[in-house]
């Protein structure tokens, strides 16, 4: 415990739905050691910024947000500043030294020794290397990656009472040219099927009933002998459980065994997010997926045979280095192709260190080039997405309300799908199901009435 009277503090997430389970971790952990959770930066004695690093946008806009934070520090020196998750790892102490007031850096795999840190920080220690021992206070990097942490015996504060986050898989074993993630994350590291599965009936048993399985490629999870499929068979059938989701998996580890359990367990939602990222083979051969538009299009087929109604996302990189304008043209058509239920859609952004950054300089895209096909692709799919939305109008569907709406006396759910609904309804129905017939769409989300 701290040896302070009590402390609280505040944690800001950027980023994917990993790291927003990492906050949740950070928060748990040091709820743990004796500290409160505030609900504002204004107010908290620790501010944690918990930082994404897959684009440079996501890098800017959380270094704008720390220069904001250093206000509050000017009239209360006190408050401890930490910056961590995967750009705190990339950036480490260059961070520390271009934002001196900053007092901790704290990569994905640390987050254990949290209070530890924080306290040496309140009894003034410092531990930045000699040579930039500039005296400005005490600055701490906690950098190091450790293979063997998967946070296990550790548990999360849950923000949602509906609905949780189970991380099974930290790291990542590809090595796709653009991405950032396994550097910053380290290797794969899979938790033991029987902690995952004693988690999630507690979380059951607190009155949960959707679970979301977390990985950064989950589907290649394999612990003990147990696969992917194996595992989420058993999460399926714990008794309670209403829904199940699984996310990112890589389309490779996409295997039929896996398509039969979602076809066979009512429990598990008709949902996939099955990130493409390129329509063109020779990008995808650039990138390092590992797979062509045909098998891929096998995959999207075989699911779609096995699995009626089935939802699908993905994620597109527009102007990836060398993508010519046929390339591009051939992403459109891919997407017109599969008919996605939803895309998250972006530009290439260069990141350090990865193997793309070699690639040779002419090839590398105009910014404005880049923003005419992100611009183009969100076209193309936003009237796809509207289509396939609209012709869902007039169905009742099954929605776990989860929130208040933003109008007043609406409340806000997703189907099994994953489509998100809003709909009159009193506020004691968030976290339970309701038979909701819909009854109009903006092109992205559903509005709808409850059935009796
Ligand atoms: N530039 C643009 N998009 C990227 N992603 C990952 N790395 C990059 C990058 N360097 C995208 C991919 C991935 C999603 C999480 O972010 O589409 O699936």
């Amino acid at each position: 415990m701290t040896r302070f009277p009590k402390k609280s503090v505040y944690v800001e997430t950027y980023g994917c739905q990993m790291n927003i389970s990492d906050g949740e971790l950070m928060e748990g952990i040091l709820v743990n050691d004796g500290y409160e959770v505030s609900s504002s930066a204004e107010e908290a004695d620790v501010i944690i910024v918990n930082t994404c690093a897959i684009r440079e946008h996501a890098e800017e806009r959380v270094l704008g947000r720390i220069g904001q934070l250093y206000a509050l520090k000017k009239d209360r020196p006190e408050v401890i500043l930490g910056v961590t998750g995967c750009m705190a790892q990339r950036l480490g102490t260059v961070l520390l030294k271009r934002a001196p007031y900053v007092d901790l850096v704290m990569g994905p795999d640390a987050y254990r020794s949290l209070p530890e840190q924080l306290g040496r920080i309140q009894r003034g220690a410092r531990s930045l290397p000699s040579r930039s021992s500039k005296k400005r206070g005490p600055q701490l990097a906690v950098l190091d990656l450790n293979i063997g942490e998967n946070y296990e015996g550790l548990t999360q504060r849950r923000t949602s009472s509906v609905s949780a986050w189970v991380p099974i898989q930290r790291g990542c074993n590809h090595r796709c040219t653009f991405c950032i993630v396994p550097y910053v994350r380290g290797p794969e590291k899979n938790r033991k099927s029987s902690e995952v599965l004693q988690e999630i009936q507690e979380i059951v048993g607190s009155g949960r009933t959707e679970v979301t399985l977390l990985g950064q490629t989950v589907n290649s999870y394999q612990s003990e002998g147990i696969s992917f499929h194996e595992l989420l068979r058993s999460v399926a059938r714990i008794p309670g459980m209403r829904r199940v989701r699984f996310t990112s998996p890589h389309p490779n580890d996409v295997t039929p065994e896996l398509l039969e359990v979602m076809a066979e367990e009512p429990n598990i939602c008709e949902q996939l997010h099955l990130p493409v990222q390129s329509g063109n083979d020779k990008v995808l051969r650039k990138m390092l997926r590992r797979y062509t538009v045909e098998t891929f299009l096998d995959k999207v087929q075989l699911a779609r045979d096995l699995i009626p109604d089935l939802s699908l996302s993905t994620d597109i990189i527009v102007a990836f280095p060398g993508e010519t304008e046929i390339q591009f043209e051939d992403t459109l058509e891919l997407l017109r192709q599969v008919r996605f239920d939803d895309a998250y859609t972006y530009k290439y952004s260069l990141r350090d260190g990865t193997p793309a950054t070699r690639l040779p300089q002419e090839d590398f895209l105009s910014e404005d080039e880049a923003q005419n096909r992100l611009a183009k692709l969100i076209e193309v799919q936003r009237s796809i997405q509207s289509e396939i939305n609209e012709a869902e109008v007039g169905r009742t569907e099954e929605v776990l309300v989860e929130k208040e709406g933003r109008k007043k006396g609406q409340v806000l759910g997703r189907t099994r799908r994953n489509k998100v609904v809003a709909f009159t309804a009193p506020s004691d129905t968030i976290g339970g199901y309701q038979q909701v017939f819909l009854t109009s769409t903006t092109g992205a989300t559903f509005v709808g009435e409850m059935v009796n």
